[in-house]
């Protein structure tokens, strides 16, 4: 029995049991049989979830760009391995082989030795979903810089944020992106970023919507003239096992943005064997996830996961709306599409246009849909298992984080039976734990708590960039001894589990993960507010929008309240990015507050939700009459 490649569900329990009973042996056997070491590991494991500290395969050097592509060569040299479709359909798709792929990536690596880039140094990389995207990440991997990719949908005050907190030597981005019918100048946000960024020295730009843009003299520098000139050999950095990978940051519910660090050996490792899996990926597939790789679902299943296995991956520039809702589907007929992996929140919206867009594309090549970022309702499930997959494509829920590098639960095709809304079983390796609010694990079926992991997985994040104790505090000190991971699930009659959502003040909007604090203090930057409380409430597309109650200050002018609506948005635009707009903003006299001061979310997120039978009891409030006046003028 080869533990790489589950094909039934026997097997599955199988290998399960063995993950948990000897985690070592199981781990060391997978990768031993599918990887490109330059040295094996002298420990497979050695862990204490108390400082926390976790290290995988231990003293083994590697190079994870090796395994991602000079592997392939000798046998998949002309096979492609990334088709990259561009936001206009009429623009041609470019097919990249490994072959190319490697040249590319090796000339870019030479690039950035030229600029200086070094093992250890940080690289931000705010780029469209063009190919230098992902060539831009390998050849970091490969020089053994540390990427930290910024989705390029960020602001620039988000950006400086990112790129001062992991003191970036250089920033890789392009003139401008295109984003259906509109085009964005990311350069002169970048500009805009670096008017507060020393740590950089220079940056790179790609070309892409050939606007005219500003270069700054001795810091610039056009990307193309440096790959044309540079060699397209290059010899890959020999790192360790526990080196650091990457750094993407992911927002918390208090202060800035955590850098979450991932070493190289486990990711790899982890992502290679849960992409093959999770979609039963066969060497001739073509798969397609419609993530950007400035999230970690584009990283883990865009570039790595998909490339360590010799996959043919999609890089898709445009929007599921341009130039119509059909684009998706022409894109699967295009370039038949066997593996689909999107989010609940384009489910939704897809299905809002109905089933024409569907109806008038060939989608049987189809053999497997993901969902990820968020719970799937039912009703987005069925239309997705309906309408997309006809009924003869399993659909894989994949629950995770970016904490968590790679798919944690999840049905595999074929293997586990699915059920609308669940994710259902554990990942090999994964052992989930489900706790009380007293710290107790509640153990056997039917059950609905915490969700905690209680056992370290190859792909877990090392460390928050700079701030360890910060990681600790987050993630190991609300129960002992267990990775807890800020969501809710309930595990059903036969063990599968189902996610609730989160239990912290983390809001899930369009499958963008959005902390409370961030947009709280962008809001009350604007000088007439005094204190704002941010909520979720449902909503049908995006799944949670934001509502936002907010005190102004009593400036004695009078002011039109429409338009300090749209200046908040405009300032939480600029300090974050539009994905964090409100939809909602009360104004009130008042925030509902415990005696020692703390906004009780609880009651402003039942009215939000407009559920005000069961408010709980609000006489231990310091301030309970401001309630009935935040109900009186709920939107
Ligand atoms: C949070 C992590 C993992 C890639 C994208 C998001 C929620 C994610 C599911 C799912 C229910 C899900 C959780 C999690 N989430 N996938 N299949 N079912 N909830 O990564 O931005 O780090 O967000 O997304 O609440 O904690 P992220």
């Amino acid at each position: 029995m080869s533990n790489y490649h589950i094909k039934h569900l026997e097997e599955y329990y199988q290998v399960y049991r063995k993950s948990v009973r000897e985690p070592e042996n199981f781990w060391e056997e997978v990768a031993e049989e599918h990887f490109m070491w330059r040295k094996k590991w002298d420990k497979v494991l050695s862990w204490d979830f108390t400082k926390p500290e976790v290290k995988w395969f231990e003293g083994a050097k590697l190079n994870i760009t090796e395994n991602c592509i000079d592997r392939h060569l000798a046998t998949r040299g002309d096979k492609t391995a990334i088709i990259f479709e561009p936001n206009d359909p009429k623009e041609a798709s470019e097919h990249i082989t490994y072959k190319q792929l490697h040249e590319r990536v090796n000339q870019f690596a030479n690039v950035l030795k030229d600029e200086g880039i070094k093992k250890g140094d940080r690289v931000c990389i705010y780029l469209p979903m063009i190919p230098e995207l992902a060539i831009a990440v390998l050849a970091c991997a490969r020089v053994g810089a540390i990427h930290s990719v910024v989705f390029a949908g960020f602001s620039s005050t988000a950006l400086s944020t990112r790129i001062n907190d992991s003191e970036c030597k250089m920033v890789i981005t392009s003139d401008g992106s295109y984003r259906g019918a509109k085009t964005i100048d990311l350069k002169a946000i970048v500009d805009d970023a670096l008017e507060d960024c020393p740590c950089v020295k220079s940056v790179l730009v790609a070309k892409r919507i050939h606007s005219d843009i500003g270069m700054k003299e001795g810091r610039d520098k056009w990307l193309q003239p440096l790959l044309d000139k540079a060699s397209s050999d290059c010899k890959a950095e020999i790192m360790d096992a526990e080196d650091p990978l990457f750094i993407l940051y992911t927002s918390g519910s208090t202060g800035k943005p955590k850098g979450m660090v991932h070493t190289i050996a486990g990711y790899m490792v982890y992502t290679a064997y849960t992409f093959k899996n999770v979609f039963q990926y066969r060497e001739n597939d073509v798969y397609w996830c419609t993530a950007d790789i400035g999230w970690i679902t584009g990283h883990s299943y865009i570039v790595y996961g998909p490339l360590a296995n010799g996959a043919t991956t999609v890089m898709f520039e445009g929007v599921p709306s341009y130039p119509d809702f059909g684009r998706f589907w022409e894109v699967v007929e295009k370039h038949r599409v066997n593996q689909f992996y999107t989010a609940p929140t384009a489910i939704r919206a897809l299905a809002k246009q109905g089933v024409d867009f569907i109806e008038s594309h060939d989608l049987s090549s189809l053999k497997v849909l993901g969902s990820v970022g968020e719970p799937i309702n039912e009703e987005a499930w069925h239309w997705y298992n309906d309408n997309v997959g006809k009924k003869r494509c399993p659909i894989v829920d994949t629950w995770w984080q970016t904490e968590t590098g790679g798919i944690m639960v999840s049905p595999l095709p074929f293997v586990t039976p699915t059920k609308p809304t669940y994710a259902t079983l554990p990942f090999p390796g994964i052992q989930p734990a489900l706790m009380d609010e007293v710290g107790e694990e509640l153990k056997g079926n039917q059950v609905e708590g915490r969700l905690c992991i209680k056992f370290p997985w190859p792909s877990m994040a090392r460390t928050i960039w700079g701030n360890h104790e910060r990681y600790r505090e987050t993630y190991f000190s609300a129960f002992e001894n267990k990775y807890f991971t800020g969501d809710g699930a309930l595990r059903d009659e036969v063990g599968y589990y189902r996610i609730t959502g989160r239990v912290d003040d983390v809001i899930i909007v369009s499958g963008h993960n959005l902390g409370t604090a961030p947009i709280e203090d962008a809001i009350n930057e604007h000088p007439a507010v005094a204190e704002s409380a941010i909520v979720g409430f449902p909503h049908d597309i995006k799944g949670n929008a934001l509502y936002g109650f907010v005190i102004l200050k009593d400036t004695g002018e009078s002011r039109v309240q429409d338009n300090l609506r749209k200046e908040i948005n405009q300032i939480i635009t600029e300090h974050i990015g539009p994905i964090a707009k409100l939809d909602k903003i009360q104004f009130t006299s008042g925030l509902p507050k415990t005696r020692s001061g703390k906004i009780m979310r609880r009651i402003l997120r039942k009215i939000a939700c407009k559920d005000i039978s069961n408010l709980g009891d609000t006489s231990t409030l310091l301030n309970p009459e401001v309630v009935q006046e935040i109900i009186d003028n709920a939107i």
